[in-house]
């Protein structure tokens, strides 16, 4: 047996950060500049490849979606913790795309054994019953669901990684008995025998990727290793405590890292949060804050032919009449364009949204935030074209007839909740070329006071441009 003997190395520790609203914050470009250089891991702890990560390489631009960000950082590693659900082929084809554009992942990157497998039906399932929730198709859902489903009757349901790698034979036929089960209730005709096949191959290509070591990420980090958390799909998408059922399916609250990251919570330093200044959310569910409201929601359903990608709105629209047509859903195709507000990963139109500090106040408190950084701060001076008296932030919801200043806890009570708007002073300034605290506007220093106040966690950054070093650091 392995000695435990009290080791003289003084132990690493972990940061956690987490999106607060409802995905595509920007967290990667944050993460990017604020953890500390010495980190030398970056772990998933949640999701797949349903998370779309803009990463600034240099000149070069990737989109992760299920491998986390170390890569650009040299002597970085990188692990998918066992809360992750692994589609081997999609994986494998990021795994690819990243060493093509010059960073080699073997020896760099590595994945749980426990992690559970994305199986052919569970993308099947998802992409013929997810409309309703509006889900990325990619299989998440039914992965986690059969992930606790673990077994039904003979067939096994929670396949893992390293248990297909082990015994891939008697894996597969439970893999092919699933498929056969779901083509038969859809009515699918379908080549199982490629599709397994090329499951298959998918899921031993990544061999040599496998932590074999349950304790992989623990013996690092008491070797003195740091570590840093990277949360996918944020916290309002929470599949417990968020709007269900229009929610991911995996946890996404920043706790959820030392489950799913396969790390003890006694080397827990610190939580870190990303949020943007105008919100957006893909995918159906209640939005307090929406321009438009539920006129908005369904404008951007991605069904009956309608694909308000960007190329559509962009040949539809002009920018400058949207701006002035007095019309919040105008206002929020506006922002939206002006702000390339569309999925990374689904390419869907997002729904746009008011700045709510309600709910703002409630992510950082939930997940102990103790940094909060504020993305698209320039995007704030749009208004400013527009027939609004001011930057309009929610403060309060009305809900059926009464004031309240907490986010309501059941899906229907949020959709009936109102927003209570206050306007803020226009920002004027073109802050994008602002680098240094001392040279942002006093409208913007006071917005900044303002939310400090209502959130009761200190603004450590915000963001002024999409691009990495369009930042300024507060604190
Ligand atoms: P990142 O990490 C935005 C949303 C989907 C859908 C719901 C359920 O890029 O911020 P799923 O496929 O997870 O079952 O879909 O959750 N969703 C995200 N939206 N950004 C994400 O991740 C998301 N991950 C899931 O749009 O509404
Ligand atoms: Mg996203």
């Amino acid at each position: 047996m392995k000695k435990i003997f009290k080791s003289t190395i003084k132990p690493g520790k972990s940061i956690v950060g987490v999106g607060l609203q409802y995905g595509d914050e920007g967290k990667i470009k944050i993460f990017d500049q604020v953890v500390p250089k010495n980190t030398d891991i970056w772990a998933r702890f949640n999701g797949g490849s349903n998370a779309g990560h803009n990463l600034q390489c240099g000149n070069l631009e990737i989109i992760t979606h299920a491998v986390p960000s170390f890569f650009p950082q040299p002597n970085s590693l990188g692990y998918i913790g066992s809360g992750c659900v692994v589609n081997a082929a999609k994986i494998w084809s990021e795994i690819e795309e990243i060493t093509v554009k010059g960073f080699p992942l073997q020896r760099r990157l590595f994945i749980s054994p426990k992690c559970t497998l994305i199986q052919p039906h569970h993308v099947l399932i998802d992409q013929n019953g997810g409309k309703e929730v509006g889900t990325t198709g990619n299989g998440i859902g039914p992965a986690y669901a059969d992930q606790a489903q673990r077994q039904l009757e003979e067939k096994l349901k929670n396949i893992r990684l390293g248990d297909y790698l082990k015994e891939s034979e008697r894996m597969k036929e439970h893999v092919r008995a699933n498929l056969e089960e779901v083509c038969g209730q859809y009515g699918l005709a379908m080549d199982t025998e490629t599709c397994l096949e090329q499951f298959d191959e998918a899921v031993q290509r990544l061999a040599g990727y496998v932590a074999w070591d349950s304790l992989f990420l623990l013996d690092l980090v008491e070797a003195g290793k740091n570590v840093f958390f990277e949360g996918a799909n944020s916290v309002l998408l929470d599949a417990v405590v968020g709007d269900v059922p229009y929610v991911t399916s995996s946890r996404t609250l920043a706790v959820a890292a030392y489950t799913g990251g396969d790390l003890s919570v006694d080397f827990h330093n610190k939580t870190i949060g990303v949020a943007k200044a105008i919100v957006s959310r893909v995918g159906n569910g209640p939005f307090i804050t929406e321009l438009g409201g539920r006129e908005s929601e369904e404008y951007c359903k991605v069904d009956g032919g309608k694909k308000y990608v960007k190329e559509v709105e962009k040949k539809m629209y002009n920018v400058k009449d949207l701006l002035h047509s007095g019309n919040l859903h105008d206002l929020g195709i506006a922002l939206r364009m002006l702000g390339g507000e569309y999925g990374a990963t689904t390419c869907r139109p997002r729904r746009i949204g008011m700045l709510d500090l309600v709910m703002l106040r409630e992510s950082c408190r939930s997940n102990g935030v103790k940094e909060l950084y504020i993305n698209k701060f320039d995007c704030l001076t749009q208004f400013s074209r527009s027939s609004l008296p001011g930057i309009p932030v929610v403060t309060a919801y009305e809900l059926d007839g009464k004031k309240i200043d907490y986010v309501p806890s059941t899906t229907s009570e949020m959709y009936r909740a109102k927003p209570v708007i206050e306007y803020f002073p226009h920002i004027k300034e073109d802050i994008s070329s602002v680098r240094r605290t001392e040279d942002l506007p006093e409208t913007i220093m006071k917005f900044i006071g303002e939310i400090e106040n209502a959130v009761g966690v200190p603004v450590y950054g915000i963001g002024v441009g999409p691009r990495r070093e369009e930042f300024v650091r507060l604190k």
